[in-house]
């Protein structure tokens, strides 16, 4: 039998998301699934995907412009397979100690899609972003990288087993 594709995209502003979403994909590539990681604005079909993961960055309450798009330019194709949504957030380490729900589009979007799942991992504000809130962030000391890799493959490992389970 030949191994399921799989797309994870992410809309990212200053890479955070993409750096998780990469994570992702490895991951899933080790446990045997064929995975391609493009960033969610040039994503305008999924047909040739058995499933999709999408991330975004989560900026003033909600997920980046180019992760609400993707998921909405997409929306036919997405309810179609099935579709795991991830947000990359938290510049503490909130989303360790417990499991943070999305945001209210995110969750309406989970909603639309039929999506199987949500996590909200920590994020990243460090000094190579350019801009400049994240910079004064990082000044001030409120900065720094809070993506746990361990998380994040628990989390792919299991969506690696749930699309074993459906074959
Ligand atoms: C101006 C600004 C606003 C942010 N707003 C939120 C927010 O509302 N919720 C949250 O969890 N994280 C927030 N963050 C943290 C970002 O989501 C985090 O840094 C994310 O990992 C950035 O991803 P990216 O590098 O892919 O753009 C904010 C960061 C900045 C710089």
């Amino acid at each position: 039998m030949s191994a399921q594709r799989v797309l994870v995209a992410y809309g990212s502003k200053a890479g955070a998301t993409a750096g998780i979403a990469e994570e992702i994909s490895r991951t899933l590539q080790a446990d045997g699934f064929d995975t391609v990681v493009l960033p969610a604005d040039v994503v305008t079909d999924v047909s040739g995907y058995d499933a999709v993961v999408l991330g975004g960055a989560l900026y003033a309450g909600h997920w980046t412009g180019k992760a609400r798009r993707c998921a909405r330019r997409n929306a036919k194709q997405l309810r179609e397979r099935p579709v795991w949504l991830f947000s990359s957030g938290p510049i503490d380490s909130s989303a360790e100690q417990h499991e943070i729900p999305p945001v209210r589009g995110v969750a309406r979007r989970m909603e639309k899609l039929g999506a199987r799942g949500h996590m909200t991992f920590g994020g990243a504000v460090t000094a190579e972003t350019s801009d400049p809130v994240a910079r004064a962030m990082v000044s001030r000391g409120k900065g720094g990288d809070f993506r746990n890799p361990e998380r994040i493959r628990t989390w792919a490992h299991h969506i690696g087993s749930e699309l074993e389970a459906a074959r």
